[in-house]
């Protein structure tokens, strides 16, 4: 019953991320009644709602006083640089209706979202530029957490350049470039995320160290680099395009140069990673093709493609990485 109805929880907190309720009790608690007007809520429900959002473990309240918990300051305050709240708000506004026709990709195989009649999601996406932006903001939203950890657990030290494929904002780049002052990045994407990925850059004052480069990676050839990263990119799309991306990063590499493919890798049991099969299915709502994997597929088309060494690490939460040594 709790999982058949977690849509309840799930809804909650989705509106309570769009009403900015996290961000607003950022600034200081509040009662009731001074929340329930900042907000804009009517009467009716406020005190329901944000008395669930306290029993979900996403607020406190005390002596009548709602606040943050540590997390959901730390989290979901748009106001910090910590914020991964923009994963949730595409959630919100476009993953959660598509869900809804869950069962009918189910049935048909195909995509449930802009592009339900067929074509590319980026291409449709990146038509309107509020959605294009929304898209690149979520992306950081679920990058930011296995990048720190990328930054932590890779042996950045033996490498000077790296590149980041379908790089949307630049979450990964930048988190890299601010944990090793060695490195010299690149983040790779279509021409439209160009001022998106400048104006992130920008912020965290890494301009002369990150460069952009305008590519469409199954029309051009990568640019060279002794590390190249893919976040969510091979789950987007079918095995042959997985596999023709991979053959492309390892003409890219020079002997020695690392690959680096970061996503919620489904366990090779294909039992427990349950983030993952559903992200999978994520990618049936969401693409003509796309599927997520586990690390001994990964393994295999990287060993296919010539690559020397593989290796599977866990990141955190959900998200592993598989490397490959050229
Ligand atoms: C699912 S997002 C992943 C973003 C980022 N790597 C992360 O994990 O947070 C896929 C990215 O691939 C980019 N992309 C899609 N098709 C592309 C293409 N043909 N050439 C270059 N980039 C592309 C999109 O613009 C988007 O930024």
């Amino acid at each position: 019953m709790q999982l058949g109805m977690a849509f309840w929880g799930s809804k909650t907190l989705l509106s309570a991320v769009e009403l900015g309720v996290f961000s607003e009790l950022a600034k200081k608690p509040r009662e009731l009644e001074s929340l329930r007007k900042a907000l804009g809520l009517h009467p009716r429900a406020a005190r329901d709602f944000l008395d669930a959002l306290v029993s979900l473990g996403m607020l406190q309240r005390k002596g009548g006083v709602y606040s943050n918990t540590a997390e959901t300051a730390l989290f979901l305050d748009k106001g910090k640089p910590s914020y991964v709240g923009g994963i949730l708000e595409m959630a919100n506004s476009r993953l959660y209706p598509f869900w809804g026709s869950l069962t009918e990709g189910l049935k048909t195989g195909r995509q449930q979202n802009e592009s339900k009649r067929g074509g590319d999601l980026f291409d449709e996406l990146y038509r309107d530029p509020a959605r294009l932006k929304e898209f690149c903001k979520a992306m950081t939203g679920i990058s930011l957490g296995p990048a720190r950890a990328i930054a932590a657990k890779f042996p950045w030290k033996t490498y000077r350049t790296f590149l980041d494929v379908g790089t949307a904002q630049g979450a990964l780049p930048v988190t890299i470039a601010l944990a090793h002052r060695h490195l010299r990045g690149t983040g790779l994407d279509l021409p439209v995320v160009e001022p998106i990925f400048r104006e992130y850059v920008a912020q965290a004052g890494l301009s002369e160290r990150l460069a952009f480069a305008t590519c469409d990676f199954f029309k051009d050839e990568l640019p060279k680099a002794d590390v190249i990263v893919m976040g969510h990119i091979l789950h987007d799309w079918s095995l042959e395009q997985k596999k023709a991306l991979i053959a492309k990063v390892y003409r890219a590499l020079p002997p020695g140069g690392a690959f680096i493919a970061y996503e919620a890798l489904i366990d090779d049991e294909r039992r427990e990673n349950a983030f993952g099969l559903l992200m999978s299915l994520n990618m049936l709502i969401e693409t003509a093709g796309g599927f997520d994997y586990t690390g001994a597929d990964c393994r295999g088309w990287l060993r296919e493609a010539g690559f020397r060494k593989t290796r599977v690490e866990h990141l955190v939460g959900p998200d592993s990485m598989v490397v490959g040594i050229k």
